[in-house]
């Protein structure tokens, strides 16, 4: 029996690049023994969701037999007010990862590339593999997005360039009048995505999230997510600001009830709690760039962050492996970035107070055995 149905699958044809798909390996959140973790592998938000975001879910436990509202269209409603911006142009989605995999779907496939840059996040590569596109990298400049290096990699193959900005894992940003030069280098047959799942978080004056470039230009696409600073990763959802070109081709390909009943619900009501988010806010204000500088005081490297993590830069790979296993000893699990191309570093969440100094207390004693 089993030597057929193996047999059967072998005769199976999959599509060109899929067996290239290394699967995505999210940031670990258990260890061996059940210990208790402090886990800051994944830009949570410490804080968790809003109160009202859980009561909101909670509301609905007793609806879970209705189908949700296809169309998201109170939620796009509220995003639209908050930012300011045409529901008309808003797509909601299972996470920001399912529609950077429907713009691949829709706009790349076999002999296109899509580009990104060397330290770029990785859902952009697997959505170009997955659809038999050929994923480039653009080398960056002291870990940052080098604009120039990105327009000189665009070839007539070219169909998407994405642009996480801040980016994940390195943390850094560049300024709105970057991504508007590379905007201005760009062929319009090239879709430019800027992917700013960090917005929230970001301080610096020069930075716009993409919403005004999206306002005027056809090819370019912008993304958030509600699992960032609103804390709703454990409900996956995202939502693209395009034009209306775009917007019709992803409603054409999207699932079509791919955002859950209390997802909708939840998000609408976090979007209404400004206080909660200010709260959230704060909190990233105070403890990043204080875990920045004792990571500094250790003589751990730190490309200036403007999200709600740091990329931690080790002496070698070696040094990285064995900070992370004395941090692993004590319960506190970060991220290992190799995958980026970064084996000397970790991405460290921020998070809580007293997870920060723990992990500090682990890192000193680390660089400092007593
Ligand atoms: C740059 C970037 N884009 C998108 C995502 C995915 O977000 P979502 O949870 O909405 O799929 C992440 C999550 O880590 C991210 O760092």
């Amino acid at each position: 029996m089993m030597s057929s149905t193996s047999s059967a699958a072998e005769k199976l044809v999959v599509r060109p690049g899929i067996l290239d798909i290394e699967p995505y390996v999210g940031g670990e959140s258990k260890l061996a023994d059940g210990q208790r973790v402090i886990k800051l592998s994944a830009n949570e938000s410490p804080l968790g969701p809003s109160p009202r975001a859980i009561e909101a879910y909670r509301d609905l436990a007793g609806s879970l037999h209705r189908y949700p509202d296809g169309g998201s269209v109170a939620l796009r409603e509220a995003i639209a007010r908050r930012w300011n911006i045409e529901a008309e142009r808003i797509v909601c989605g299972t996470g920001s990862d399912e529609l950077i995999s429907l713009l691949c779907r829709a706009y790349a496939g076999p002999g296109d590339e899509v580009l990104q840059s060397r330290h770029g996040f990785l859902m952009y590569s697997l959505g170009a593999l997955s659809v038999g596109a050929k994923p480039v990298f653009a080398p960056e400049r002291h870990l940052m997005t080098d604009v120039d290096a990105l327009l000189a990699a665009v070839t007539p193959r070219t169909r998407i360039l994405f642009v996480a900005n801040p980016n994940n894992p390195t943390g850094t940003l560049i300024p709105s009048s970057e991504i508007a030069r590379l905007h201005r280098g760009l062929p319009p047959s090239v879709l430019l995505v800027i992917d700013s799942a960090y917005a929230e978080y970001v301080t610096q004056d020069d930075y716009e999230p993409g919403i005004e470039l999206v306002r005027h230009a056809p090819n370019v696409v912008m993304l958030r997510t509600f699992s960032k600073i609103f804390a709703l990763g454990g409900l996956r959802i995202g939502w693209s600001y395009a034009s209306p070109a775009v917007t019709d081709i992803l409603n054409r390909i999207r699932g079509a009830f791919s955002v859950t009943l209390p997802s909708q619900a939840a998000a609408i009501a976090a979007l209404e709690d400004e206080a909660f988010l200010r709260l959230s806010r704060e909190h990233n204000d105070r403890w990043q760039p204080w875990l920045t500088q004792q990571l500094a005081a250790l003589g751990i490297d730190v490309p200036p962050s403007a999200g709600n993590f740091v990329l931690a830069r080790f002496e070698s790979a070696p040094a990285a492996q064995s900070a992370d296993h004395a941090l692993k000893q004590q319960g506190i699990i970060v991220r290992r970035v190799a995958a980026y191309g970064l084996p000397e570093s970790l991405r460290i969440t921020v998070g809580l107070e007293d997870e920060m100094r723990a992990l500090v207390a682990v890192l000193t004693q680390w660089r400092h055995p007593s």
